[in-house]
């Protein structure tokens, strides 16, 4: 096969939520995560730790995790960072709403359905069915330019798993049992949990894993002056 451009893999990658049953090697996974610590990061920091799951200690993850679900308002945990700025304003709220309703609408469910829309953010804790749970965390006094040498960390690994013939989905979601997280995945205690990616190999035919999900034209992002 034809090794793909940079261009190509940029195009490709999407955030996959349906994994095929096939496992992923743990000597491939082993030499893209090499390749990721290529990444570049301010003042050379690296700040980018990751713990990843798989086999027997990805199921415990997932069992504990449900069970916190389960016990309702007593499984709640105290959130390490806060996922979205409180009353976040437009454009960024509605690309959010968006995104929610391509989901929904791919998963065939309808406005009105909250519990089968409770049960899809529900499979967030379940790595959406991946065999690999990759979990990312940094020091907790890590700055902000740290952490968007996270994302550009992320990001390689990403488009490396496409140019492999996997994929992946970045999950914040999981930062809403950082408790349970740590404790299970045995991160140190003073790093923070950023987020988890759930890796595999994507399962063509699940129309999660192919609804429309736009951007901003350039020039709403992007100003060019040179006067
Ligand atoms: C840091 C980060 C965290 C994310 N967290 C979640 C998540 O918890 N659950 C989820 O379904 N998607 C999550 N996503 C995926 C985004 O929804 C997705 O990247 C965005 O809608 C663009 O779609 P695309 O990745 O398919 O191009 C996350 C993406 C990033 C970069």
């Amino acid at each position: 096969m034809e090794a793909m451009t940079v261009s190509e893999a940029v195009v490709a990658r999407r955030s996959i939520r349906a994994f095929d049953s096939r496992p992923v090697d743990p000597a491939l996974l082993r030499d893209l995560l090499d390749k990721a610590r290529l990444s570049p990061s301010g003042g050379n920091l690296q700040p980018w730790h990751a713990t990843v799951l798989s086999g027997k200690r990805l199921d415990l993850l997932r069992q504990e995790t449900r069970a916190a679900m389960l016990k309702g308002r007593d499984g709640v945990e105290a959130p390490e960072y806060q996922i979205y700025p409180s009353d976040l304003p437009d454009p960024w709220r509605s690309r959010r709403g968006s995104n929610g309703e391509a989901m929904y609408a791919a998963l065939g469910i309808g406005r009105e359905d909250k519990a089968a829309r409770m049960a899809a953010v529900a499979r967030n804790f379940d790595f959406f069915g991946a065999p690999v749970g990759l979990l990312v965390h940094t020091p907790h006094w890590m700055g902000k330019p740290q952490w968007a040498d996270l994302g550009m960390w992320l990001q390689t690994l990403m488009l490396l798993l496409v140019e492999a013939g996997l994929g992946s989905c970045a999950q914040e979601a999981w930062s809403t049992y950082p408790e349970t997280v740590k404790r299970v995945a045995d991160i140190p205690p003073d790093h923070i949990f950023f987020c988890g990616l759930a890796i595999g190999y994507p399962d063509p035919t699940a129309p999660i894993n192919s609804f429309p999900n736009p951007r901003a034209p350039l020039d709403e992002i992007v100003r060019f002056l040179n006067d």
